[in-house]
């Protein structure tokens, strides 16, 4: 198995403050593994499985999984932690399968490979049999705003050039137009706000920052960092600080596909 690369499109993962800090993101994936209904016996894919939490809990109801994810570190921690399961570093934009699987699903990945939707898509279908299931979750158009904002706002005031956000957040119309352009007929779609409390970053903000934006934080002088991130900090509080804690302003994008 190659682990020795990240694939192109990727920021580099810290994958064991990923779990320790955002353990909330497979937390919430619960649902959806009810909404992808697995059975015994099913061979699934989970694309973009990063730690492999989730695809641990779909080969607990009896199917045949495989986890995949474009970094090597979420899937050198995802072998260490599952021993028994099967997982590979692969490109959502750019995979291929030897034996098509039933279902694909995907929790907190999608809105990362937004460089080429259709072709991620396009990947998916290919990867399934006729009639197979794509259910995901992913963030949706307005995902993080008040975050984002934070964040222009602060680059700018330190005379940063403008961040090129990683992510793709669609509108659901824009989805499941691709989903049925690509032979997909869309079940379900759900588009709905998921105020997210981030209790294990004690630095709100800025601990969201260095995780799902550390790419970002690549081009900034290192003295820079601290006062950048305090700043983002003082920019998103009103937002999302609250007596109990900070809250992020998730938005999120659920649907189940069918391929005709
Ligand atoms: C927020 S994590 C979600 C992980 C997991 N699904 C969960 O619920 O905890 C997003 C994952 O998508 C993976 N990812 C991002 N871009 C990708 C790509 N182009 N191809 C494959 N995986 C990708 C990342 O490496 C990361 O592990």
């Amino acid at each position: 198995m190659a682990l020795r690369y990240d694939t192109p499109s990727l920021m580099r993962w810290n994958a064991r403050a990923y779990d320790s800090s955002f353990g909330y993101v497979s937390a919430h994936g619960a649902p959806l593994i009810e909404l992808l209904d697995p059975r015994p016996g099913e061979r699934i894919l989970d694309l973009g499985c990063g730690t492999g939490v989730l695809t641990a809990d779909i080969a607990a109801r009896g199917t045949t999984v495989m986890g995949m994810d474009g970094s090597a570190a979420m899937i050198e921690v995802a072998i260490s932690q599952h021993p028994g399961l099967d997982f590979m570093v692969g490109e959502g934009a750019n995979f291929g399968v030897s034996i098509p699987y039933d279902a694909v699903f995907s929790n907190a990945a999608l809105h990362w490979m937004g460089r080429d939707p259709d072709s991620v898509i396009r990947c998916v279908r290919s990867a399934l049999t006729p009639g197979g299931r794509f259910v995901a979750e992913m963030g949706g158009a307005g995902n993080c705003a008040a975050l984002t904002s934070a964040m222009l706002t602060a680059w700018r005031e330190y005379g940063l050039p403008e961040p090129e956000l990683p992510w793709y957040f669609p509108s659901p119309a824009e989805y499941a137009v691709r989903l049925e352009r690509c032979g997909f007929t869309v079940r379900l779609l759900e588009y709905f706000d998921r105020p997210t409390p981030l209790d294990e970053c004690p630095n709100g903000a800025a601990d969201w920052v260095r995780v799902f934006a550390g790419s970002l934080l690549e081009g900034v002088p290192p003295a820079t960092v601290e006062p950048l991130l305090r700043r983002v900090n003082e920019l998103a509080a009103p937002a999302l600080r609250r007596e109990s804690g900070w809250v992020a302003d998730y938005v999120r994008l659920r649907f189940a596909a069918v391929l005709a």
